[in-house]
């Protein structure tokens, strides 16, 4: 896909700027996770089995009709993605294609209609134009991107509605997990199971997680690692993440399948430990596997991946009435995979697989 030539299709879209900017009111050193959002919003609007002309307007509330299916039956998919912005000013997106397909996969699947490339992409270049001021350059600093497809038809019945609306909102982002993460793994709970939702971006794979994290948190957990649903046996992803286990030099992250996000980030750090010698497998891992590796001391680090948390280390775990701390090592796998993602994110890199992708000044 030739990102730079659909960016460029002229859309029409009419567009309403703020009078003025929330902008000089933002304090960046304490930004909480997806609380702050920029002066506009894309909206594109989805009626009579056509995608209208989209709009851009000022960040505010919406109006919808209290029958609309997305509060029944959370007819809702979500993307995930970053704007990051390099010392020159220049403002850079990393695998945008990626989301944009992953985004329309999650409708199908959810029984709404596939977003137009031009809608996407064009709509997401004139807003990061719009708001290109919000991004603060450096390493950690990133403009967190929630595009979004909602069913807004005001009717009740159980069936896919006619109408939708895809947004776009944008929120300055530090990171994403506060403080140290440490997770339960699942053994009663499930995120997702065969031929369900659990490989889309749907709202309510996330809304099923609540329950259980609060649970987790009560114990001192912040996330849980999700586990097959059938037999709680074999490690899945942890919901906002996904996971990978280091035992030995190993490097081991499930196959992706109906159960679990394909997440860009997995797959770039797949990637990047290929380019960088690390072996890495992809396969199935055992709770069982993991306790032994725990247990004889091989297993030496668990991170998750994912667009908010970047790269974010695991510092224990606990299974029934196992507990873990994981060592403190000085060759992190960790530290140096997100080191070398985010030199490609940020422009400081060769990026010899053409991930980034330049937002033009318009
Ligand atoms: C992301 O990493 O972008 C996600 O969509 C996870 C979300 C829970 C913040």
């Amino acid at each position: 896909m030739h990102l730079e030539s659909i960016a460029t299709i002229p859309l029409s879209m009419k567009i309403t700027t703020v009078e003025s900017s929330k902008l000089p009111s933002i304090d960046f050193d304490n930004l909480n996770f997806g609380t702050v959002f920029t002066d506009h919003m894309f909206v594109c609007n989805f009626i009579n089995g056509e995608w209208q002309d989209p709009e851009i307007i000022p960040y505010g509330p919406l109006t919808i009709d209290p029958s609309a299916r997305v509060f029944h039956y959370g007819q809702a998919v979500f993307e995930g993605m970053k704007a990051f912005k390099d010392e020159n000013n220049k403002v850079w997106l990393f695998r945008p294609d990626e989301n944009f397909n992953r985004l329309n996969k999650s409708a199908s699947r959810l029984a709404m209609p596939e977003l137009p490339e031009d809608v996407f992409f064009n709509g997401l270049n004139t807003l990061l134009n719009l708001d290109k001021e919000w991004i603060e350059k450096g390493k950690g600093n990133s403009l967190y991107i929630r595009p979004f497809i909602i069913a807004d038809e005001p009717a009740i019945s159980a069936s896919p509605a006619a109408n939708y609306k895809f947004m776009i909102i944008l929120s300055p982002a530090r990171s994403y997990y506060s403080g140290e993460v440490r997770v339960l793994i699942a053994e009663k709970y499930s995120r997702a199971s065969s031929g369900g939702v659990g490989s889309a971006k749907a709202a309510g794979n996330y809304a099923a997680q609540f329950y259980p994290t609060s649970l987790a948190h009560k114990e001192g957990y912040q996330q849980i690692i999700w586990t097959d649903a059938n037999t709680h046996e074999y490690l899945e992803e942890a919901g906002t993440m996904n996971i990978f286990f280091r035992i030995n030099d190993t490097l081991i992250t499930a196959p992706t399948n109906d159960r679990i996000l394909d997440g860009v980030t997995r797959k770039s750090i797949i990637q990047i430990a290929k380019d960088n010698d690390i072996d890495i497998q992809v396969r199935s891992l055992k709770v069982s596997e993991l306790i032994d590796a725990a247990k004889n001391g091989s297993l030496k680090e668990i991170f998750g991946t994912g667009t908010a948390a970047v790269i974010n280390p695991i510092l224990g775990f606990k299974h029934s009435s196992f507990k873990h701390e994981l060592p403190k090592i000085n060759d992190s796998y960790a530290t140096l995979l997100k080191e070398i993602l985010n030199n490609i994110q940020y422009n400081l890199a060769e990026d010899k697989h053409e991930w980034r992708y330049e937002v033009k000044s318009m």
